[in-house]
């Protein structure tokens, strides 16, 4: 079907990353979706796009705020599985992102949240991506920090004696490519990017940058729990907010 690794498709994944997704306290909740919604424009009566769509609830505030149609593209059938039985009413459909020419029709906003660092290429993406909206629409996406994804033999930390965090260990930030990694199993397919090359390849698909967010726990978050501190000194997600010229 595709050239994209499929492991929410996994069965020992699904389930593992259901259950991250079920803590209300998740980074997703605290830090990604207030910060994704944030860059949202007004979406009364427009099309909106989300690519990577997972269980499908952000279609669903896209919807509720007004959009006239709305379409989630994923490459899973257990995610898509879940977004068909809890959002009977949208529109989803099983395809592989990183190529985008099985979509007919221009969308006016294209979201997709943590999932464009399991495409491998991504100026071919973001130019696939530019030729599905019209122009003045916007390309909105959120993925892992690629002070995340930079080391080769995955993220982590320095600690004390006592296991508090130090600082983050980053490595190999200037070898882009791919990343084979472990995240709830082994071999977990994540692809690496620096700054630049995320930031020139929108520019030369046709994007503007208008807005880029790192968001950090709030103090109130830390002051729930301390060991949230540890993100202020390497954020976990990256968004940016894209105009098509
Ligand atoms: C971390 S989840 C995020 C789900 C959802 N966007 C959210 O934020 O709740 C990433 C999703 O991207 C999907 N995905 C990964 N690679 C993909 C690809 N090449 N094409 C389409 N979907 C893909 C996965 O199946 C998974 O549902």
């Amino acid at each position: 079907m595709s050239k994209s690794q499929n492991i929410f498709d996994n069965q020992e994944f699904f389930d593992g990353y259901k259950k991250i997704r079920s803590n209300r306290y998740s980074a997703n909740n605290l830090e990604e979706k207030p910060a994704l919604f944030s860059l949202a424009p007004d979406l009364a009566g427009k099309a909106v796009l989300d690519l990577g769509c997972g269980y499908g609830e952000n279609c669903a505030e896209f919807k509720a705020r007004g959009a006239s149609t709305v379409l989630g593209v994923d490459i899973s059938e257990k995610m898509l599985a879940v977004a068909i039985e809890e959002h009977p009413d949208i529109e989803f459909l099983r395809a592989d992102m990183s190529d985008l020419s099985f979509i007919k029709g221009k969308y006016d906003v294209v979201f997709s949240s943590l999932a464009v660092h399991y495409v491998e290429d991504f100026s071919a993406f973001a130019k696939s991506v530019c030729d599905v909206i019209n122009p003045g629409g916007y390309f909105i996406f959120s993925q892992e920090h690629p002070l995340t994804t930079a080391p080769i033999t995955g993220a982590s930390w320095f600690r004390d004696d006592d296991g508090n965090v130090l600082h983050y260990k980053l490595t190999d930030y200037a070898r882009g490519g791919k990343r084979n990694t472990k995240w709830i199993v082994e071999g977990v397919e994540k692809h690496h990017r620096t700054f630049s090359e995320i930031v020139n390849s929108l520019c030369e698909a046709g994007f503007s940058i208008e807005r880029m967010m790192e968001p950090v726990p709030t103090e109130e978050t830390i002051a729930m729990d301390k060991s949230w501190e540890k993100d202020l000194h390497k954020p976990n997600f990256l968004l940016v907010k894209a105009k098509k010229q």
